[in-house]
C-alpha cells in the first residue's frame, strides 16, 4: 500500500463512521504561545477537547503534518522522525473507548483496510496510579476483541498517558498499537515501547477525560474526547514489511540525492548510514518548516531557532559523508517532488525554501571558520600551559557563541592528540536547557486559554487586522498571530516600516471602532461561502468545509475558531507598543489593552 492509498482509506473509513474530514492546520501553531509547532493533530482541537462546538460536528478526521524536535537526537535510528504525518480521528463528547478501540482493530486487522495479522499486534494500557485508575475497560475490549491477555501491557504515565504541550489542558490515559516486526527480543526487559526495533509503535488512541489545572491536579472535563494519532510513516513501513521509514518511498527518492550528491551507498558502514537518515529527516522537515503556509526563516529564537538547528545538523552530518556547500539544493528539489501532490504549498514556496537553505548554509559556514579560528586560539592556549583536556565549559562557549558543534571540536583536537571534557560539556549544556526550558514554561495561554484576557486580546487582533488593511492596503495579510493573557503579537505582509504616523492611524481606527460599541457575531457556514461573503479566510481549506465566521459590526469579517467578546466596547484602550520586522517582508506588532 503507498502513503496516497493509506492517507485516503483512512479518512474514508472513519467518514463511513460518521466523521467530518477537516483541513489540517498548518505547522506553526496561531494564538498560542506554549509551542512553537503543531506536534499533533490534537493540538489546534484544544479548544474543542475543552468543550467548544467545532462547526464541523463531534465526529471529525483528518491528516496533520507534525514537528517534534523534543527528541532530535535520537534521529538517526529506524523510527524517529522530526516531521512526520499523522492521521487522526476525534470524538468531541461523543463516542468513547468501545468504538475508538473497536474502530482501529477493525481497520488494523480486516483485510477490506490495512489487513495486518491480529496475531502481530501488541497493545499497551494505562497501568493507573493514585489518582487514576488501570484502564480495565480498554484491557476488557482488547480482549473480547480476541488479542489475549498476555499481549495487553499495563504501563506507566511515562508510556501511556497523553499529556497537554502547555503546562495545562486536556489529558488522559492512552492505549497504543504496536506491530511486531518479528525481530528478537532484544534482553528480557524488551517490551512494546522498548526502542529496539521489535516493537513499532503505529497508532495511539487517548482517551481525554481529564483537564490538567495550573495546580498539577487532574479534573473531569465537562465532556468525554477521544484523540488518536497513526503515524503514516511507520504504518507504510510495517505495511511494506521494511524494517525502517527510511526504506518506504516517503524517503527513497531523497536517499537517493543524498547519494548522488555524496558519492556514496547508504549501506557503506553504520556512521554512513546514520548520516544519511538524519540529513534526509532534517531537511524533509527543513523544507516543510519553510514551506509552510505561515513558513518561518532560520533565526535564533523559537520556531526559526530550532529550523536553523535542523539545518545546520545537517550539514555537519553532510560533511562526514563528503558533502559540500550548496548539497541541500538538489535534495530539497526532491523532497518538494516527492509531497507536493499532497501539499501543494510547498511547489508555491519552491523559491523561498531554497533560497533560505542555501543562505542557512552559506552562514553556518561562516560560523564554522570563526570556531575553527576561537578553538586554535584555546589549543594555543592549552599547549602554552601543558594542557591535554578542552574544558567542558570552553567546548560549551564554542558551542553557544560560536554555534560550533561538539562533534568538530572533539574531532580537531583529537587529530591534535587532545581531548575534550564530554562530560563537563553536557553538564553546562543541561543547565543551560534548564535555563531556558524555564523560560519557556513561564508563558501562559494557549489554545486552551480562554481566559477574559486572552480573548479580548483575541478580539482586538481582529481590529488590528482590518485596520492595517484600511490603513496600509489590502496587500496586508495576517502571517502570524502570538497572543498570551498580557499582549497580543500580530505579524503581517507589509514591505516597509510603518511610519508614526500610519501607527498613530491604526491605533486610532482601532480605538475608535472599540468606543463605537459594535457588537460581535458569530455564524457558521462553508468555507466556500464564507470567502464569497468577503469575510477574509487565512486557512486553504476545502470548499464545503464548515467554518466558523466572525464579524464585527460592518468593521471586519473573518474565519476563526474564536473566542471573542460579544461587543467591542469591552475592550478598553488599545495601544501599539512596538512595531519592527519579523522577516523579509513581514512586519511585527506588539500591542496591549490597557
Ligand atoms: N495525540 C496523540 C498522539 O499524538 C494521539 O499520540
Amino acid at each position: 500500500m503507498r502513503p496516497d492509498e493509506l492517507r485516503e482509506m483512512y479518512l474514508k473509513f472513519f467518514e463511513g463512521k460518521g466523521h467530518s474530514t477537516i483541513s489540517g492546520s498548518s505547522l506553526i501553531p496561531e494564538n498560542d504561545p506554549t509551542v512553537l509547532f503543531t506536534t499533533a493533530g490534537m493540538h489546534p482541537l484544544v479548544p474543542y477537547l475543552l468543550g467548544e462546538p467545532h462547526p464541523s460536528g463531534t465526529r471529525l478526521c483528518n491528516v496533520q503534518k507534525c514537528i517534534r524536535t523534543g527528541d532530535i537526537e535520537s534521529v538517526g535510528d529506524s523510527s524517529h522522525l522530526t516531521f512526520f504525518e499523522m492521521l487522526g480521528n476525534w470524538s468531541l463528547g461523543d463516542y468513547f473507548k468501545e468504538e475508538a478501540i473497536t474502530w482501529s482493530f477493525e481497520f488494523l486487522t480486516s483485510s477490506e483496510y490495512l489487513g495486518f495479522n491480529p496475531d502481530q499486534l501488541h497493545v499497551s494500557v494505562f497501568a493507573g496510579n493514585e489518582t487514576v485508575p488501570v484502564d480495565d475497560e480498554s484491557i476488557r475490549i482488547w480482549e473480547k476483541l480476541g488479542i489475549p491477555r498476555e499481549r495487553i501491557f499495563e504501563l506507566p504515565m511515562e508510556d501511556n498517558w497523553w499529556g497537554p504541550a502547555g503546562k495545562t489542558g486536556p489529558c488522559g490515559p492512552d492505549t497504543e498499537m504496536f506491530i511486531d516486526t518479528g525481530k528478537a527480543e532484544c534482553g528480557s526487559k524488551c517490551r512494546p515501547g522498548c526502542s529496539c526495533g521489535k516493537y513499532f509503535e503505529i497508532w495511539n488512541d487517548v482517551f481525554m477525560q481529564y483537564r490538567k489545572t495550573d495546580s498539577g491536579s487532574f479534573e473531569p472535563l465537562s465532556q468525554r474526547n477521544v484523540d488518536t494519532g497513526m503515524g503514516v510513516e511507520r504504518t507504510v513501513a510495517m505495511l511494506q514489511g521494511k524494517a525502517s521509514v527510511f526504506e518506504t518511498e516517503l524517503f527513497t527518492p531523497i536517499i537517493e540525492a543524498i547519494s548522488e550528491g555524496s558519492g556514496r551507498d547508504m549501506q557503506a558502514d553504520a556512521d554512513t548510514g546514520q548520516a544519511f537518515r538524519v540529513i534526509s529527516d532534517h531537511l524533509r522537515s527543513a523544507v516543510f518548516i519553510l514551506g509552510d503556509e505561515r513558513g518561518v526563516v532560520p533565526g535564533n529564537l523559537g520556531q526559526g531557532y530550532v529550523l536553523r538547528r535542523l539545518i545546520r545538523r545537517s550539514v555537519r552530518f553532510a560533511r562526514n559523508i563528503g558533502m559540500q556547500e550548496g548539497f541541500s539544493g538538489p535534495i530539497a528539489e526532491r523532497i518538494i517532488e516527492n509531497y507536493k501532490h499532497a501539499y501543494p504549498e510547498l511547489e508555491t514556496q519552491r523559491e523561498r525554501v531554497l533560497s533560505e537553505l542555501m543562505t542557512e548554509e552559506a552562514r553556518f559556514e561562516k560560523t564554522l571558520n570563526r570556531g575553527t579560528v576561537e578553538l586554535s586560539k584555546v589549543l594555543e592556549q592549552m599547549k602554552v600551559h601543558n594542557q591535554s583536556v578542552v574544558s567542558g565549559r570552553v567546548a560549551f562557549r564554542l558551542f553557544d557563541t560560536y554555534g560550533f558543534p561538539l562533534e568538530f571540536t572533539e574531532e580537531i583536537c583529537s587529530e591534535q592528540g587532545l581531548s575534550v571534557d564530554r562530560k563537563g560539556f553536557e553538564k553546562a549544556f543541561k543547565k543551560h536547557r534548564e535555563v531556558s526550558k524555564q523560560g519557556a514554561e513561564s508563558f501562559k495561554g494557549g489554545l486552551g486559554d480562554h481566559s477574559e484576557a486572552t480573548t479580548r486580546l483575541h478580539s482586538a487582533t481582529h481590529l488590528l487586522h482590518r485596520s492595517l488593511q484600511l490603513v496600509l492596503g489590502d496587500h496586508v495579510q495576517q502571517r502570524g498571530s502570538n497572543i498570551t493573557p498580557k499582549r497580543l503579537r500580530f505579524d503581517f505582509s507589509h514591505p516597509a516600516k510603518m511610519t508614526d504616523e500610519e501607527k498613530q492611524k491604526v491605533q486610532d481606527m482601532v480605538n475608535e471602532v472599540i468606543q463605537k460599541d459594535l457588537s460581535v457575531a458569530m455564524e457558521v457556514m462553508t468555507l466556500g461561502e464564507a470567502r464569497e461573503s468577503g469575510a477574509t479566510a487565512l486557512f486553504s481549506g476545502k470548499y464545503g468545509e464548515q467554518v466558523k465566521v466572525y464579524t464585527m459590526g460592518d468593521f471586519s469579517k473573518e474565519v476563526c475558531g474564536g473566542p471573542h467578546v460579544e461587543r467591542t466596547g469591552e475592550l478598553g484602550h488599545f495601544r501599539i507598543k512596538k512595531e519592527g520586522s519579523s522577516s523579509a517582508g513581514v512586519r511585527r506588532i506588539r500591542a496591549v489593552l490597557e
